[in-house]
């Protein structure tokens, strides 16, 4: 078998959602080196959609545990990274193309065309708002598994009060939490968990 297909699946199928965590001072490096991965996820127009806040001293953990409704990986796991989605991404699309019309990767028409067409689609606020969640939680997966083949582990959180989160740490307007995710070294393991069967999972093939 292909020894990359290999790896990945092992990633994927040994990642489950660890609740207690071993202390571990997570260098600044190493943390980078995660969430930089993490930003490497597809996203729509490659409008990166995602932000991160990491909470890592004590001193945040403390106050984003009430938050999380005293979840105890909150304040055992090395560092929180609350996954933000950006509902104003198309102010990202000047950046994004800007750089590829410099290079001569597109034209003056087609470069105002895609703005054009971006900041149309983000005047609906529900289409911002999905784009928001759906992309950013794709950096959010990236992030669990690069954990994992990094030697850590993780939980997704949902639980948590979004509303308390963005009052705390002063998160700006145009933002969305999306999820939680605790990542550090593995104290106990993750409970085993089952998923459905395929043919329940997959509707149809058409
Ligand atoms: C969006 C999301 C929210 C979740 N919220 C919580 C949570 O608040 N607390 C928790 O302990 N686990 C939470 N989980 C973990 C799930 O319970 C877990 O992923 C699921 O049971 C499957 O188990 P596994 O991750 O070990 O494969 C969440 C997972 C996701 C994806």
């Amino acid at each position: 078998m292909n020894t990359n297909f290999q790896a990945v699946k092992e990633v994927m199928l040994s990642r489950g959602s660890v609740k207690r965590y071993d202390t571990y001072e997570m260098p600044k490096e190493e943390l980078d080196e995660l969430l930089t991965l993490a930003s490497s996820a597809p996203s729509a127009w490659n409008l990166q959609h995602w932000r991160y806040l990491a909470i890592q001293s004590e001193e945040a953990k403390q106050r984003l545990l009430p938050i999380a409704y005293n979840q105890i990986q909150v304040t055992e796991s090395s560092v929180v990274i609350a996954i933000l989605g950006d509902t104003e991404a198309n102010k990202a699309a000047r950046l994004v193309f800007g750089e590829a019309l410099e290079q001569g990767e597109l034209t003056q028409e087609i470069y105002d065309r895609t703005i054009g067409q971006i900041d149309g689609a983000y005047q609906n606020h529900q289409f911002a708002r999905d784009a928001a969640f759906s992309n950013a939680s794709l950096s959010a997966m990236q992030l669990m598994l690069a954990a994992k083949a990094k030697g850590f582990d993780t939980c997704a959180m949902g639980g948590f009060n979004k509303e308390a989160l963005i009052k705390q740490f002063n998160i700006p307007d145009r933002y969305v939490p999306v999820m939680l995710i605790t990542i550090g070294k593995a104290a106990q393991p993750a409970r085993p968990t089952g998923r459905l069967n395929l043919d329940t999972v997959l509707l149809e093939t058409l």
